[in-house]
């Protein structure tokens, strides 16, 4: 599989490793352009590239990889979101450390927001749930599989980024959809940071 991120740091740098171990290629993205990620290419080796965002969105998977408050600068690239795999890893921050401002979601759960602002994208939520020190971690440890949660309102693509987790060697949970899986999976809610083994 060729996975697309927008965003370049921590997030999609640290599982991009996990994807290029296991065979899988990588297109990073940023807000400063290309240029800016080549060292960072240079180091992951010949199956990662740098291209710009709009690039990124073409792969077979895409991942969300940057602050939630740059969400909506997406809506204003004209991309055609119609039909595109897109994960959301994204937590619904303000801010990051040491406050970590909420935003206000209102009923709804960030996940829902963001199929909103994407109209027409498969949205799966996975990968948000671990802190990326966690998340870097050889995923078999202790004779199990590192547990991580995975919800959508569209069943087959929450299969195939099922299949992309397992591949990795993580062990994918199913919450259900978008808007009950994301409720206990979004930042602040139960499952966000606990570092569960499938044994
Ligand atoms: N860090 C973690 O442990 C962790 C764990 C789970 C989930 N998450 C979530 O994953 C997301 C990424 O977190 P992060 O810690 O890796 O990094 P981050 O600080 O949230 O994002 C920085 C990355 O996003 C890029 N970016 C910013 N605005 C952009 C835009 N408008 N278009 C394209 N790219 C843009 C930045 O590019 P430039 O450098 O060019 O500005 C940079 O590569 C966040 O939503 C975070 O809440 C993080």
């Amino acid at each position: 599989m060729k996975v697309g991120f927008i965003g370049a740091a921590h997030l999609a740098q640290t599982y991009s490793k996990h994807l290029l171990r296991s065979g899988h290629s990588v297109i990073l993205s940023n807000r400063r352009g290309p240029e800016t990620l080549a060292g960072l290419i240079e180091s992951l080796g010949p199956r990662a590239s740098a291209a710009p965002v709009e690039v990124a969105t073409e792969a077979d998977v895409v991942v969300l990889a940057l602050p939630w408050t740059q969400l909506q600068s997406l809506q204003q690239k004209g991309i055609d979101w119609n039909g595109r795999i897109v994960v959301d890893a994204t937590n619904a921050l303000l801010t990051y450390a040491p406050d970590f401002r909420r935003a206000d979601l209102g009923s709804r759960t960030s996940s829902e927001i963001v199929a909103d602002m994407l109209p027409g994208a498969r949205i799966v939520k996975a990968l948000n749930t671990l802190y990326f020190k966690v998340l870097e971690r050889d995923p078999s440890e202790a004779g199990g599989r590192r547990v991580m949660f995975i919800c959508s309102d569209d069943g087959e693509a929450k299969k195939i980024v099922a299949s992309i987790l397992s591949s990795t060697g993580f062990c994918p949970i199913d919450l259900g959809g978008l808007a009950e899986g994301g409720r206990i999976q979004q930042f602040g809610a139960p499952l966000a940071g606990p570092n569960l083994l499938a044994l």
